[in-house]
């Protein structure tokens, strides 16, 4: 693959370098509509380490997609960012004007959506959407562009002889790898993607996946993978962060939370795997369904669908604590969230 002539090695080693890249501390959003403020997302704190890859799962509804849409500030009315703070390398993107603004997408944090596949402009060749997405951001003759952009189809595993193909000619999985390849563009050191293989089919998927993350090895650049699939999660993550109802409710090394999830709707989605046969019965882990985000349930929001819950879980909310080294939970069997939670008093 021809990353080394396509990303300068400053740039691999500067995304290497330790520290936070991205901090979200008690970020808030909600969507106004008539009946009162959805809650869509509700205090959530965590942080991205250079070249990490953090999972977000959780069901649909829970909020991942406006978190994604928070860090890069595209939200749309009815969208109001309430409250907290993302910052990156020391500033904060909510405070950034529209021209930082500008600077920022795209350069520091890219994106690719779900539905990005369909995207592509119908009537352009994938070659020529990479040149002008890398000529918008940089100064760069077209032969040099178009040279970059055979380069970046070959690092997402398309033929440079594609170049010249239609997105009509490519087959939907090729299609979302020309879009990973315009995220690559200017090789940033944040790229979020948001449920980037869920309209694919299984194999393409795998594949997709273990694409990935030999790029982010060899870029290393940070990933936020937004799935509403755990299952997806296993291998590329280095942590995962599980979301219920607009708020984490666990967070852990990888693999740590695949062998010992704590709050009882993560094991919920552990038991909800399709099994290895490919059957598709599931959801049997987690009967009933995500609370309204108008007026959520008292204490913890996921008392009502708990086979846990016991008496103080309707009246206090669970503050997320660390109940062994890096390991993050908000429920009330754990000690260290009941001391927690009970100083701070809601
Ligand atoms: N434009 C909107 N108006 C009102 N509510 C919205 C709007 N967009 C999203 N929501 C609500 O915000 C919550 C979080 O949505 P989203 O971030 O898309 O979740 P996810 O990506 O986890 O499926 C959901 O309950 C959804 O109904
Ligand atoms: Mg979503």
């Amino acid at each position: 693959m021809a990353v080394a002539n396509t990303i300068p090695a400053e740039r691999v080693a500067q995304n290497k370098r330790s520290g936070s890249l991205i901090t979200l501390d008690d970020l808030k959003v909600e969507y106004l509509s008539p009946r009162g403020p959805v809650r869509a997302v509700d205090g959530v704190t965590f942080d991205i380490n250079p070249g990490e890859v953090v999972g977000l799962a959780g069901e649909s509804g829970s909020g991942k997609s406006t978190i994604a849409m928070a860090i890069l500030r595209i939200l749309q009315p009815p969208a109001v960012i309430t409250g907290g703070q993302v910052l990156f390398g020391g500033r904060d993107i909510l405070a950034m004007s529209d021209s930082e603004l500008e600077d920022f997408r795209w350069r520091e944090v890219s994106m690719v959506f779900q539905s990005a596949m369909n995207a592509l402009n119908p009537v352009m060749t994938i070659g020529d959407q990479i040149v002008d997405a890398i000529r918008a951001h940089s100064r760069t003759s077209k032969s040099d562009a178009r040279q970059r952009a055979a380069d970046l189809l070959d690092v997402v595993g398309i033929e440079k002889a594609r170049i010249d193909s239609y997105p009509h000619e490519l087959s939907g999985g090729m299609r979302q790898r020309a879009v990973i390849a315009i995220a690559l563009t200017l090789n940033p050191p944040l790229m979020i993607m948001d449920e980037p293989t869920t309209a694919l089919d299984v194999v393409v998927q795998k594949e997709i996946m273990y694409q990935i993350s030999e790029l982010k090895e060899k870029l290393g650049f940070s990933i936020l993978f937004i799935t509403h699939d755990l299952s997806l999660l296993v291998e590329i993550s280095d942590r995962i962060a599980i979301m219920y109802a607009g708020q984490i409710v666990e967070m852990a090394p990888a693999r740590e939370l695949f062998e010992h999830p704590l709050h009882p709707y993560t094991q919920g989605l552990m038991q909800s795997f399709p099994s290895l046969t490919g059957d598709k019965k599931r959801l049997t882990g987690i009967p009933g369904s995500p609370p309204d985000l108008i007026s959520p349930p008292s204490g913890c929001r996921f008392h009502p669908r708990c086979p846990k819950r016991f008496e103080m879980c309707d009246k206090v909310v669970p503050k997320l604590a660390e109940v062994s080294p890096g390991h993050l939970v908000a429920c009330h069997l754990y000690p260290e969230v009941r001391a927690e939670s009970q100083n701070h008093g809601d």
